[in-house]
């Protein structure tokens, strides 16, 4: 076995698919399957947990230890989660696709980064990462169309936008040298008025078990250029948080993203 991974989360949707691409992969195990102290799934097999075959790991609450023996924490769980495994999660190096984080949470990454490599991504899929080089490129191109970001997720999800819709908006913002929190929209409502030039409008869609659905509209007089991206199948996140993970461990610390992971970029973030 070349790496051992811990699984933040490991109970989740996200997780159990984690855990699942860990077991399937010959150079890799799974070292830890940690959740939150009061989870549901304590001491359960983490393999058992996530369908498959047992693994023997059992699910450990997120506190001193939980970590140990492990090269890389890949995490999907939430915020709180996050914040208390920083905590015990020492210099291993950090995949983190935990969304909805406070500036505060953003800045505890920040300095983990200064002891261990941190890859953040809202969206591990390659489709996506591609597709935020793409808005940005048309945002540049395109200065005088409206941008409107539309997004749509299962209605387990618990923040909105989705992190996956705010790095398309960071995109088409860099696209246009402007600073996202200057021109952002969230949703319409009442007598708004015109469209303020250069606005970028973003809006949540809820519903049943949609995986992931974004779309970015740059909208012009006479014409209409839309950029999109389906998510089927959680799989596809899984996979590339795995891959991030063999990837991130022979990297120096600092924040990196999957753009680099995938060759799409070898600037600094
Ligand atoms: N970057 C991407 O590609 C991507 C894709 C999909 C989702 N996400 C994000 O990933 C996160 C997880 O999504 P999900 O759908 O898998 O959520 P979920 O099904 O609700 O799973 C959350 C996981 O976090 C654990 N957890 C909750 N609070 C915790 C705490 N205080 N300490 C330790 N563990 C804690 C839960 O464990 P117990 O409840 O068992 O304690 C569970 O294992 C979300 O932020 C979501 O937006 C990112």
């Amino acid at each position: 076995v070349a790496l051992t991974l811990a699984v933040l989360g490991a109970t989740g949707r996200m997780g159990r698919l984690v855990v699942q691409e860990i077991a399937a992969t010959e150079e890799l195990a799974l070292g830890a399957a940690v959740a939150s102290p009061n989870s549901a799934y304590l001491g359960v097999d983490a393999g058992t947990v996530a369908g498959i075959h047992a693994l023997g790991v059992y699910v450990a609450a997120c506190g001193p230890g939980a970590f140990d023996g492990c090269d890389v924490v890949i995490d999907f769980s939430l915020p709180e989660g996050l914040t208390l495994a920083l905590r015990h999660i020492g210099d291993r190096p950090l995949v983190s696709g935990t969304t909805g984080l406070e500036a505060r949470g953003v800045d505890r990454l920040i300095a983990h980064a200064v002891k261990a490599p941190v890859l953040l991504a809202a969206n591990f899929s390659t489709g996506v990462n591609l597709l935020l080089d793409l808005v940005e490129r048309a945002a540049r191109s395109l200065p005088d169309y409206d941008i409107e970001i539309i997004e749509a997720h299962h209605r387990h999800k618990v923040d909105a936008p989705s992190g996956t819709a705010y790095a398309l908006a960071h995109a088409a913002a860099q696209g246009r040298n402007v600073t996202l929190d200057d021109v952002v929209q969230h949703g319409r409502e009442g007598r708004t008025g015109e469209r303020p030039v250069g606005q970028i409008g973003m809006h949540a869609i809820r519903g049943g078990g949609i995986v992931g659905e974004h779309q970015v509209w740059l909208v012009g007089m006479g014409e209409r250029v839309l950029l999109g991206h389906s998510a089927i199948s959680r799989k596809s996140f899984a996979q590339g948080a795995v891959r991030a993970a063999r990837w991130v461990q022979t990297q120096p610390p600092g924040t990196w993203s999957m753009a680099h992971v995938l060759g799409l970029t070898s600037s600094p973030t």
